[in-house]
């Protein structure tokens, strides 16, 4: 273990409150330290639409808020020191559990959060810490719903496979997304084409990701379109927006069942595919096709009434399960204990997401940084929860505080 010496004793954060709604308090006890984390002193805090769905059951009194943050390493966990991987000063952004009752000291918006270390990415000397703040749970969001839920092998991160395969088509639904502009990355990381849904105002924007394709998902015929374009093959959908309409486009665009296996060339003899989720979990991508039902992987559970093709295997990720831990929230989200594989799965991707992060191939979603740190970042929860945050990430600095003047402007 290893700790700076100028650490407070209190420190300011958003916890919720007795009637379980957001409040900035002054006097809150800094984040344990855990052999396997660390604790960051945060500079910015990047707000998330999870962020702004803790209401009711999901909240527990006195908890903090916040998933991303970005700051400096002030105090390393006793197996974080021994890895070397970290040390104390190093410039990260980190993927925190925000709003955890049985872990409250846990999330990101706070002058002080503790960061699992699988779950913290150095910054790259390019990066601010305003940019860094709106990363993490958006590639950890992508990588856990592509390499593991869809079993895309997480091999052709690796240079050396991408040149072994031949490309096959993924479909993005919503790739304006955080979420979407950082799976379009990835998945031209690993040299496969994207096809993408947005509105016609950001197709410049998903382009610029890489995005080969980009359909209107207002068009009557986005999903037809894009099973045209796809030549009626398309096995793998991600779905970063996942309501029953979102759904629909997503099986109007998948593939007949029956479709010839496409991926065998990627694989070496001796690969696995990284799933663990039924019925594909037994069966080596190279051999998936003829009766496996396509995969088809939202962010939220998505609705029963949508999942109207036999052909198709609708899943749901939350990110939260690769850290291994029981989680309080309600069904189906929380868990009493971990949640088989997700754990493992981090432990063996992220390794590969540090790297790419750290050499700067992760560009950010088009950030916003706005004014009045946590005072500030209450207002952006109202205006994302109006629908007005589109195509940008909001970011604060938790130093600054509204002064009286800008509140009474
Ligand atoms: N399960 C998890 O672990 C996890 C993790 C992260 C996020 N999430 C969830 O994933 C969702 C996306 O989060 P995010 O932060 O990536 O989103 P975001 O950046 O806040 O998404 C904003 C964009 O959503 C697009 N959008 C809205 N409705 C759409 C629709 N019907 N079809 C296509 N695009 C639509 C808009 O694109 P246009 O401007 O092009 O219209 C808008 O620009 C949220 O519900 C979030 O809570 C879940």
């Amino acid at each position: 273990m290893a700790v700076s010496m100028d650490l407070p004793a209190t420190q300011r954060a958003i916890v919720a409150n007795d009637e379980l709604d957001y409040s900035i308090q002054d006097d809150i006890s800094l984040p344990p330290l855990s052999p396997d984390s660390v604790i960051i002193r945060t500079s910015h805090v990047g707000l998330n639409p999870v962020d702004t769905k803790m209401v009711g059951p999901f909240v527990g009194a006195g908890a903090t808020y916040g998933v991303d943050c970005a700051g400096e390493v002030v105090a390393l966990g006793a197996d974080i020191a021994a890895s070397r991987r970290l040390e104390l000063g190093d410039r990260v952004a980190g993927c925190a559990d925000g709003m955890e009752a049985i872990r409250p000291r846990s999330g990101a918006f706070a002058e002080y959060s503790s960061v699992h270390g699988d779950m913290v990415f150095k910054l790259p000397e390019c990066m601010s810490f305003a940019v860094g703040a709106g990363m993490p749970l958006r590639i950890a969001t992508a990588a856990l719903a592509l390499f593991h839920s869809l079993g895309l092998p997480s091999e052709l991160l690796d240079e050396q496979q991408k040149k072994r395969g031949e490309s096959f088509d993924v479909l993005v639904y919503g790739g304006a997304t955080s979420t979407g502009t950082m799976a379009i990355q990835l998945l031209k990381i690993c040299g496969l084409r994207v096809i993408t849904t947005c509105s016609p105002k950001n197709f410049e924007l998903v382009r610029g990701y890489g995005a080969d394709e980009c359909v209107d998902y207002h068009s009557p015929t986005c999903g037809p379109d894009i099973r045209a374009m796809t030549g009626n093959k398309l096995d793998y959908a991600l779905d970063c927006v996942t309501n029953e309409g979102t759904m629909k486009i997503c099986y109007q665009a998948l593939g007949r069942c029956g479709g010839k296996c496409r991926t065998s060339s990627f694989l070496l003899d001796e690969f696995q595919p990284v799933s663990f989720n039924a019925p594909i979990s037994n069966c080596s991508l190279a051999t998936y096709g003829t009766d496996t039902p396509h995969p088809d992987v939202g962010l939220e559970p998505y609705p029963d009434t949508a999942a109207t093709r036999q052909a198709v295997r609708p899943d749901w990720i939350l990110v939260t399960w690769m850290r291994g831990l029981p989680i309080s929230w309600p069904a189906p989200f929380g868990t009493e204990t971990a949640k088989p594989g997700y754990q493992a799965f981090g432990r063996e991707v992220m390794p590969k997401l540090h790297r790419l992060f750290e050499e700067a191939k992760l560009s950010s979603h088009p950030i916003r940084e706005e004014k009045d740190g946590f005072e500030g970042l209450l207002d952006g929860v109202d205006f994302l929860r109006k629908g007005k945050v589109r195509g940008e990430k909001l970011v604060y600095r938790t130093q600054e505080r509204r002064s009286v003047v800008s509140a009474a402007a």
